[in-house]
């Protein structure tokens, strides 16, 4: 599966529109392609919009951005009412709640509905793209394109391969994460990919000082902070990346490495 990413007709799906699904169709639009997004919540891939058009034009009045190049980007910015109006995208990226049945359901359903040659996305920060992909008739076209949070500041974009994805698929998303000016890493579907496994310590560790008692949240941030050197705390960080979904993580993750306690979710 291939095409061209810097072609200007390029249309681009996200469903789910929350945190990381805004933000992929700002970057996206603001990379010069269509976006068409959805959400199953009423009204909130209009609140999404409407937050991008706000991003976009802070961006323009610090001057990042160009004010015509912000006011085209919101342009290129459609919300549509379900995956059913995908069918013209060239690539589908979902963002949604990070379950696996809800993403396998998802891309069972996208696969009839889309072109055969459309590339299928997870932005999963920790379950299996081969097990999301395995149902699908068409587990090639499938990869992990895995943004992290706050989207348009994190330039690294993992695009992670599952056992049946093919080199085609995975390098057309790394180009495409290139051409929005992402820095893309390749990775393999291992359990967290590269940069959740490497992270699940930071969090794990200060949840089990905190719990032992040894400080309170905003002395271990600062430890991190100014002793570590490290732009956020852990408590801070997962505020930004909310609990539910880094709990999701955690917990995926630790299953994944059949319930080793160094990966193990946190009781409090
Ligand atoms: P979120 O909760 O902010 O947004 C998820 C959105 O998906 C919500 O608006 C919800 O209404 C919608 N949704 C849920 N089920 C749906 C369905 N079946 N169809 C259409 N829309 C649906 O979650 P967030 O943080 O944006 O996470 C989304 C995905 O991105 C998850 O897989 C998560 O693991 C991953 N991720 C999250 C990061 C973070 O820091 N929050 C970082 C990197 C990846």
């Amino acid at each position: 599966m291939t095409f061209d990413a810097n072609r200007p007709d390029l249309l681009v799906g996200v469903i789910g529109t929350g945190a990381m699904g805004r933000g992929i169709a700002q970057v996206a639009a603001a990379g010069g392609m269509n976006v068409v997004m959805t959400d199953s919540r009423p009204g909130a891939a209009e609140e999404a919009r409407d937050f991008i058009a706000k991003m976009l034009s802070r961006a323009a009045e610090k001057g990042t951005l160009g004010k015509d190049e912000a006011a085209a980007a919101v342009k290129r910015l459609q919300v549509v009412s379900g995956p059913a109006d995908m069918k013209p995208c060239h690539v589908v990226i979902e963002a949604i709640v990070e379950n696996l049945d809800a993403k396998r359901q998802l891309f069972g359903e996208l696969e009839s509905i889309v072109a055969p040659d459309c590339i299928l996305a997870t932005n999963t920060s920790s379950l299996s793209v081969t097990t999301i992909a395995a149902k699908l008739k068409t587990p090639q076209r499938f990869a992990g394109f895995h943004f992290f949070n706050p989207v348009p500041l994190m330039k690294l974009v993992e695009v992670v391969s599952g056992l049946a994805t093919d080199a085609t698929t995975a390098d057309t998303i790394a180009a495409t994460a290139a051409s929005w000016g992402k820095q893309p890493v390749r990775a393999a579907s291992t359990p967290g990919f590269i940069v959740n496994r490497c992270a699940r310590p930071f969090y794990g560790e200060a949840l089990r000082l905190l719990s032992e008692g040894a400080a309170d949240e905003a002395t271990l941030d600062a430890l991190l902070r100014e002793a570590g050197g490290f732009r956020m705390g852990a408590f801070e960080l997962m505020d930004l990346i909310g609990n539910d979904v880094n709990f999701a993580v955690t917990r995926s993750v630790w299953e994944a490495y059949y319930h080793d306690p160094r990966y193990a979710p946190s009781v409090l």
